[in-house]
């Protein structure tokens, strides 16, 4: 029988961590319904000591979730992991993460402490997690560029202070996949106790070796992979899920190891945390990419045509990729919209269903065809909304050649309606300019770009913007059948997560995480 591969899923935790991928506490709670969809064996829910707002996150998903494992991060300080205890301990199953660097350079320049601190801190901070729960992982944090006789020194003792599992961090994704490989084989030679952990492999992807240097370490060993969806993280992100998923899959004669990941609920997943994070899919990702399916030469189709395997190594179906399927239209009524919503594993309420519908209504006097892509935009745009400050009431543009383009926006603040009139170098320039007039808050738009959400002169609009404001990134995204609107709804969006953000107290900067 072929070994099982736990996937530990911290998209909410090293994923929320880059810049702009700030999630609020319903969106992640949805995204945690998500991961649990998916049957990951671990969910990395946040680390509650680093604000408030990261605290109640993680106990809101501890309270809800069930099935997977619910983590949280903690330094190896009793402050952090009393945090994260009170976070995660009404979860099903809890879990413990303490992580400690062990790397010169972390121990010199960072922690300024000698390696014998260290080694006392890690096994002080394991046992005191472990007078709350039996569920402890350990990371020696970079790991890659830690000496290996003091690593072991470490492992062994934090296993005999009780970790259940040992998590090698590449920090800073700098190994490659033979030496990692090795780093995990002398580990398990060098060690005696190492068959009372599971060993763990967390991989950065600033080589873009993540996903290799994981599979790498499940070569020799590993039996949990720490990733994100769509490979989201620090810097350059971490290990994709998606692709170690599919890889154990496709490969499982080479692997000889699975995972109990649903792989069809892949693209769903990808999509879901795609347009909660504003971060958009690069079209030739692996797997979930718009072209990772898509077939253009000549060759190939024809090869295809005559045997799938000629080009294709997986199907589309098996990662939950459908064509664009028309599943509702212009008179399909409530009864349809519920049932239909429902069937794609959505549950609103009755005041947001009230409101989808209507959405849906205003989409079908403008488009034919409603196709899966358009109810999830629908979806997205009503229940995975940040809670909203400053609501678009009304849009009216103007423009012409030769005339400068001018925006009048109606807000409603507070309660309260205002307008604003303003001109600008195009059309979106205009409202953008109205919009900071009303809301009074100056961000720097360092990107802004719009896409269809399917095929055709009459499909709907999303827009997604890139806000800074005193260092900070921030994502929005709106849709609409009319990508003037879309656009407003996206810098609205992103001022509203601002807003959100600084009422909280917690807007947060790189330097938040580990
Ligand atoms: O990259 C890292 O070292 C981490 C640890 C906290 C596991 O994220
Ligand atoms: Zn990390």
């Amino acid at each position: 029988m072929s070994r099982i591969i736990k996937i530990f899923d911290t998209t909410l935790r090293d994923g929320e961590q880059c810049p702009g991928a700030s999630m609020n506490r319903s969106e992640k709670l949805t995204v945690a319904r998500m991961l649990a969809e998916l049957h990951v064996d671990i969910i990395e829910a946040g680390f509650p000591f680093a604000s408030q707002d990261d605290f109640e996150g993680v106990r809101a998903i501890a309270q809800e979730i069930k099935g997977p494992i619910i983590a949280g991060l903690a330094r190896a300080m009793e402050k952090d992991i009393n945090a994260t205890w009170e976070a995660i301990r009404y979860a099903e199953r809890g879990r413990i993460h303490t992580f400690l660097a062990t790397s010169d350079i972390h121990i010199q320049h960072k922690l300024r402490m000698t390696r014998e601190q260290v080694l006392q801190t890690a096994v002080s901070a394991v046992r005191h997690a472990r007078k709350y729960t039996d569920d402890v992982e350990f990371s020696p944090e970079d790991a890659t560029r830690s000496d290996h006789d003091f690593l072991c020194q470490v492992i062994e003792a934090v296993i005999e202070a009780g970790v259940t599992t040992v998590n090698i961090p590449d920090t800073v994704g700098y190994t490659v996949p033979a030496e990692f490989g090795a780093l995990i084989r002398m580990i398990r030679n060098r060690v005696p106790n190492i068959d009372r952990a599971v060993i763990s492999v967390h991989c950065h992807n600033d080589l873009g070796l993540a996903v290799a240097n994981s599979l790498a370490a499940i070569c020799e060993g590993a039996g949990q992979v720490e990733c994100t969806v769509n490979g989201i993280g620090e810097r350059a992100g971490n290990a994709s899920l998606e692709e170690i998923v599919m890889a154990l899959r496709v490969r499982k004669n080479f692997f000889d190891a699975e995972t109990g990941v649903d792989t069809e609920k892949i693209t769903r997943a990808s999509h879901l945390v795609s347009q909660i994070t504003g971060f958009a899919v690069q079209p030739n990702k692996a797997i979930v990419g718009a072209n990772a399916f898509a077939h253009e030469s000549g060759i190939h189709q024809d090869g295809l045509l005559k045997e799938k395997r000629t080009y294709e190594i997986m199907t589309p179906e098996s990662v939950g990729l459908t064509q664009h399927k028309m599943v509702l239209g212009k008179h399909s009524g409530e009864h349809a919209f519920r049932s239909k919503l429902k069937e794609m594993g959505h549950s609103p309420n009755e005041e947001q269903m009230g409101e989808m519908f209507r959405l849906f209504k205003k989409v079908t006097e403008q488009k034919k065809d409603i196709f899966e892509e358009d109810l999830e935009a629908i979806v997205t745009e009503v229940i995975y909304r940040t809670p909203e400050h400053y609501v678009l009431k009304s849009l009216l543009v103007a423009g012409e050649t030769h005339r400068e383009p001018v925006a009048t926006v109606k807000l409603e603040i507070e309660g309260g309606p205002q307008t604003e009139i303003e001109h600008g170098d195009g059309l979106i320039d205009a409202i953008y300019r109205a919009i900071t007039k009303l809301t009074k808050i100056e961000a720097r738009l360092l990107d802004y770009s719009v896409k269809s959400v399917t095929e055709g002169t009459d499909a709907m609009g999303e827009a997604f913007v890139q806000l800074e404001r005193e260092g900070k990134i921030f994502f929005g995204r709106g849709v609409d059948t009319d990508v003037v609107t879309a656009s407003a709804k996206a810098y609205l969006n992103a001022l509203n997560k601002i807003a959100y953000f600084k009422k909280r107290g917690a807007i947060h900067t790189t330097q938040k995480g580990p």
